[in-house]
């Protein structure tokens, strides 16, 4: 007899992570492969967080401190913010789950841009609820107004994403304010700002400044995963009010980060070195990304995050199979929705010479088995601009 599954979940489509280097090796016999899919730092780790990973092992026989107690103290010293007002996640993707857990009942509606993070989606579809994805403007940015107009009584949580993954634009400060104005109180509004560090533009809303005051209830959610460079452990934070981190406090798991992670975050938070190596590495490599995307011809959407949009004259799945066949494993943004897009973070600086190289060949190899006949390229010059 086969176990019954509720709709809900049967009904869902799993996140697609990006190809791990190791699965794209194995499966073509390929090797000297590079990923640009999932907006890591190609700089590896904080060398200092590895540093404090080495050191912290001989602890491993015992649980971790499930408050998180040194970084969260060094968190709150760092941004000026309450002691309480601090809560660690596996990832800030632990996080999302734990308030929608915390606020969401069956049935209920939560609301995020589209396209932006899959897994607010998916982890509301998880929980019974009901997803509204509201569609981004015609400049690519979030829609706020749509947004404000969209929400009902059922509406518990509002995701924004700043910058916006995969867009990589960011939301003003005052559109940002206005919204919250013309949101009911008791909504939750998250503010994922896990790329917040690779941001330039001046007019960003302080995300730590909404946490309390005549604003309702907001939560802003940081990661270790991207300009830290500690993906592959999984730590972020989220910063609320402690009223609101007491109720997520009680849907969490009473060791939800190891030990290694919180040693490593702390110590990260302490690499001034690599962070603003971080942010030099990504600017240049979006400046030269740009350069070589436009001398191609192609359309790109300048980005504040460490990954930027292209638009491609194919299928965007399709060259993702070409890209991948040539060792280079970039995104599709075919789940997203945007069929004709890919989206890359940036590399090392050989990395993204890679890139360009790769996708010039890939491109031209497409065009030519298309003009043959092939099967596999039959959509190439559809929509070329
Ligand atoms: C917008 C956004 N939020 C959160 C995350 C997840 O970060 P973490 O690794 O901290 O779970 C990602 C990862 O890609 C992301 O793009």
């Amino acid at each position: 007899m086969k176990p019954s599954v509720p709709e809900h979940i049967a009904s869902i489509v799993p996140y697609p992570p990006g190809k791990p280097i190791e699965e794209l090796e194995r499966e073509y016999g390929i090797s000297g492969s590079i990923k640009l899919a999932s907006n890591e730092n190609p700089l590896g780790p904080s060398p200092k967080a590895v540093q404090a990973i080495l050191a912290a092992t001989s602890g491993l026989h015992r649980y971790p401190d499930g408050s998180g107690f040194y970084l969260r103290k060094k968190l709150a010293e760092k941004h000026g913010l309450p002691f309480d007002s601090i809560l660690l996640g596996n990832g800030s993707n632990e996080i999302i789950e734990l308030v929608i857990r915390a606020f969401m009942g069956p049935g209920d509606e939560v609301m995020m841009p589209a396209p932006s993070f899959l897994l607010y989606r998916l982890v509301v579809q998880w929980m019974g609820g009901r997803p509204v994805p509201v569609p981004l403007r015609e400049d690519l940015g979030i829609d706020l107004e749509k947004m404000a107009q969209a929400v009902t009584a059922k509406t518990k949580v509002i995701f924004l994403t700043n910058p916006n993954n995969p867009t990589g634009k960011v939301i003003g400060k005052a559109d940002f304010e206005a919204f919250l104005s013309s949101v009911p109180r008791e909504v939750v509004v998250v503010l994922d700002e896990a790329y917040i560090e690779f941001n330039t533009n001046p007019d960003t809303p302080p995300g730590f400044e909404y946490i309390s005051g005549q604003w309702p209830a907001v939560i802003v959610l940081r990661t270790f995963s991207k300009a830290y460079g500690l993906a592959g452990l999984r730590i972020g934070f989220g910063v609320m009010d402690p009223e609101i981190a007491s109720f997520l406090n009680r849907v969490r798991q009473p060791f939800n980060t190891g030990s290694l992670a919180q040693a490593a975050a702390l110590a990260a938070l302490e690499d001034d070195e690599f962070l603003t190596k971080t942010r030099q590495v990504t600017r240049d490599g979006l400046q030269f990304l740009y350069k070589e995307v436009e001398k191609m011809g192609l359309h790109y959407i300048p980005s504040e995050a460490n990954f930027f949009l292209i638009e491609v004259p194919c299928e965007a799945k399709k060259l993702y199979e070409a890209m991948l066949r040539r060792g280079v494993i970039i995104r599709s943004m075919a789940s997203y929705g945007m069929e004709r897009f890919i989206r890359i973070n940036t590399g090392l600086a050989e990395e993204n010479i890679r890139f360009i190289e790769t996708l010039r060949q890939a491109l031209a190899a497409m065009e030519q088995f298309d003009s043959s006949g092939r099967p596999e390229t039959s959509s190439i010059g559809a929509q070329s601009r």
